[in-house]
């Protein structure tokens, strides 16, 4: 089953799809690249609002969503709830963040911030899953390369603590395509997400990227992908 993990196709509640006709041709879109399923993963910021009032907000969007998607009579992917939470300070003593959890599963889509980890930081995340039982998929993992912590975060991997999502355009570009292909080779990424926020310059492209794995690293890759892809998401849904 191919499953798309990251995507802001949710409308008009991020800096993703604006309104409910882009959220359905995103969606069409992804039908014809063969995704099975996508996780819907809206950006949660703490702070900005309430969790009570995001979630409503949340669940408003996707009653339309669905709405559109009955109405169109169309078979396009239909969209599992989750969300993309940046991390703050102390978010393993945060109660609310499984809340934020994809489906009623324990696994949590974390954005990690642009600046470089503190150790307390490193110790927080890794605290997640001792203090909630929840365990964290690191958003587009590739992003986070430069960090002088990134090894802790690779060996909180290797150790099963944490799981990690890499972008599709990530091996679209030369720049990232090498190192997002050896992530995926050597188990420091699991899955894959589009991350599409739009019909353009942030668009859904899962199949391309999948086409550049197999070719670059042979289709037991990709097979593999779309196994642990389906396991995980039978654990959520
Ligand atoms: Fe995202």
């Amino acid at each position: 089953m191919r499953v798309d993990f990251h995507s802001h196709v949710v409308p008009g509640v991020d800096d993703g799809s604006k309104n409910t006709e882009m959220s359905l041709e995103m969606l069409r879109r992804m039908r014809r690249q063969g995704t099975d399923l996508v996780v819907a993963t809206p950006h949660y910021y703490v702070g900005r609002t309430a969790p009570e009032e995001y979630l409503e907000k949340i669940s408003d969007a996707c009653y339309l969503l669905r709405e559109a998607i009955q109405q169109s009579g169309e078979e396009v992917p239909k969209p599992a709830l989750g969300y993309e939470v940046y991390y703050f300070k102390g978010i393993s003593q945060a109660n609310f963040i499984n809340l934020f959890t994809i489906g009623n599963s324990p696994y949590l889509l974390l954005e990690l911030p642009t600046r470089p980890l503190t150790n307390a930081d490193v110790e927080d995340i890794f605290r997640i899953r001792a203090n909630q039982g929840l365990i964290p998929i690191l958003a587009h993992v590739e992003r986070y390369l430069a960090f002088e912590s990134f090894d802790f975060l690779q060996d909180m991997i290797r150790q099963g603590e944490l799981l990690a999502q890499v972008n599709a355009d990530s091996l679209l570009k030369w720049s990232t395509r090498k190192k997002a292909l050896a992530f995926l080779k050597n188990g420091t990424a699991q899955f894959l997400g589009s991350d599409a926020h739009n019909l353009d310059q942030r668009a859904p492209r899962l199949e391309e990227a999948m086409a550049v794995i197999e070719k670059k690293a042979g289709k037991e890759l990709v097979q593999r992908i779309d196994r642990d892809s389906e396991a995980l998401i039978e654990k959520c849904l």
